[in-house]
């Protein structure tokens, strides 16, 4: 990308990597002005490292029961994010907490993506199909996504977009996820884009994106 200052971005994912790889794609071809420095998991062998490893990204597995103390995962955490002068940090399907001492290391700079409107249908042990079983079953019409910056909360912070899906009858969980994730492949790699770009910006708590 000639001369720009690419960002440099952390990815956090547990699993399969898709919204990963559509940010990932924008970026190989430099309409994202970003470069993704590490992809760190929680598990040992997740797909997501496939991508990862295809494309030259180093990989790193780390998890809290790896260490004995909490204090101890945070630090070697915020090191191994120092080690790459990592300045924004990517949740793409990271099912785990993001320690304390990293959320205000990197406040606002934090950008996690849930496949439902937040504040519903979010929290602790809303993930994958769960979350689409949950939005069918409480017989609501609408879901959708949401981008937003992450606190010490599981799906909390403020939002940065959101986007409605309609839940259309007869719907599965599989074909709600399926369309819930053409969303979120399209809307991801527009947010990085507009954070990388200096574009999206926290004032006062309120996000403010200069279109
Ligand atoms: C996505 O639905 C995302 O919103 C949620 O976890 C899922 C990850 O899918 N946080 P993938 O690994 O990006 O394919």
């Amino acid at each position: 990308m000639g001369s720009t200052v690419l960002k440099k971005i952390a990815v956090f994912a547990s699993g399969r990597g898709s919204n990963f790889l559509a940010v990932l794609e924008q970026i190989k071809q430099d309409k994202i002005a970003a470069e993704v420095v590490c992809v760190i998991s929680d598990h040992a062998w997740p797909p997501v490292f496939d991508i990862a490893r295809e494309n030259s990204i180093p990989t790193h597995w780390v998890n809290r029961k790896q260490f004995s103390a909490a204090e101890d995962y945070a630090e070697f955490l915020l090191k191994l994010l120092g080690s790459y002068q990592t300045e924004m940090i990517l949740l793409a399907g990271y099912l785990k907490l993001i320690p304390a001492p990293i959320v205000e290391h990197y406040r606002n700079a934090i950008i996690n993506i849930h496949p439902a409107l937040l504040p519903n249908f979010g929290g602790k042990g809303f993930y994958g199909e769960k979350v689409h079983r949950a939005v069918i079953e409480s017989g609501v019409r609408i879901t959708g996504v949401t981008i937003h910056f992450v606190d010490k909360h599981y799906d909390q912070g403020a939002v940065i977009i959101q986007e409605k899906v309609d839940v259309i009858p007869g719907e599965t969980p599989a074909t709600l996820a399926k369309r819930v994730l053409a969303v979120e492949h399209r809307l991801l790699p527009e947010v990085v884009r507009a954070y990388c770009a200096g574009k999206i910006e926290m004032i006062d708590g309120k996000v403010f994106w200069n279109r």
